[in-house]
């Protein structure tokens, strides 16, 4: 039997299955767990099921020790954990692809409509208590059909959001490090351009990229100003691949129409800047919540992570 810490609350089902076969320390805390208080529950741990709010940075693996096997990440982004030190001591790290896609691009969808159609305006105005009515110029926004998405890496999230796109009628452009599956850019009718060509030609963005070093800022003063000044902004991704102050600017000076983001640099902290514009729909991280997709999530990270316990390969290893 091995020692599985899990950093934070997920889903019984995925900690009965691990319950099952070892002997599991689960935080059981409302808020995060502290950082001094990780440290100490990983000392002697085989196995760490870790969540996104957690680093999993070479202190926490040496703070566990030489028998750690297996650091799980319930998330498919995995800029939380410092993986070539999971490397370095033979640790394999883990995260959750594929299950919380749809969930996501969902998200992407809800933040493409509600800012094209100034949705988040028009809840707000009814919950003011302000006297409204319908009128011919009341509240317009911009319709899809027709426009361009310009998806911002094109793995699976973006190629289920410019799926969804399509069905509304978008034109689908992309950028990505890799040439994905002829079939599915034929499906989807998606063109593959530089960054530059995308952001000129997109009436809205949607970024779908990894937060790396390759990624930090990618979107910042620059490339808002490249985009056209009628487009919108989606981040469902990270926070970091925007520059949020340069965002609010862009925002506030109509450099850009709008924008629709459930990611922060600084999260939960979001700028000061945007909060106090009405042409940015702000959501608090929720490109996989549901109950179905985080309960998918905690399964597989579980799954994972009994796979390696028991010296087997597992389904998603973060290569
Ligand atoms: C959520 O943000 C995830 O990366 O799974």
């Amino acid at each position: 039997m091995s020692r599985v810490v899990v950093t934070g609350r997920i889903p019984e089902a995925a900690i009965e299955k691990l319950r099952a076969e070892h002997d599991v320390d689960a935080w059981q805390g409302p808020e995060s767990i502290s950082r001094e208080e990780l440290l100490r529950r990983v000392a002697g741990a085989d196995g760490i099921v870790s969540l996104l709010t957690e680093r999993v940075d070479a202190e926490l693996l040496d703070a566990a020790g030489p028998q750690l096997k297996v650091v799980a990440n319930v998330a498919v982004g995995y800029d939380n954990i410092d993986v070539p030190a999971c490397t370095e001591r033979s640790v394999i790290a883990t995260n959750t692809p594929g299950v919380l896609t749809d969930a996501t691009a969902d998200i992407a969808l809800s933040l493409i409509l509600m800012a094209t159609r100034r949705l988040g305006e028009g809840e707000r105005l009814i919950r003011s208590g302000e006297a409204w009515k319908w009128g011919m110029f009341f509240l317009l926004g911009s319709s899809l059909q027709g426009k361009t998405l310009g998806v911002v890496g094109m793995g699976g999230i973006g190629q289920a959001t410019a799926r969804r796109a399509k069905a509304f009628g978008m034109e689908i452009v992309y950028q990505s490090r890799s040439e994905i599956d002829p079939a599915i850019a034929e499906e989807l009718g998606a063109r593959r351009v530089e960054l530059d060509e995308l952001l000129a030609i997109s009436d809205v963005v949607s970024l779908h990229c990894p937060y790396g070093p390759a990624t930090h800022h990618l979107i910042g003063a620059e490339q808002l100003a490249a985009m056209k000044d009628s487009a919108f902004l989606v981040n469902t991704a990270r926070g970091p691949i925007v520059d949020e102050a340069a965002l609010a600017s862009a925002l506030r000076d109509g450099v850009i129409a709008g924008a629709g983001l459930d990611v922060y640099e600084k999260e939960p902290q979001v700028d000061f800047g945007l909060l106090g514009l009405d042409n940015v729909v702000l959501l608090p991280h929720l490109g996989s919540a549901t109950v179905e997709t985080r309960t998918a999530m905690a399964m597989l990270a579980a799954d994972n992570a009994l796979a390696v316990l028991s010296g087997e390969r597992p389904a998603t290893p973060i290569r």
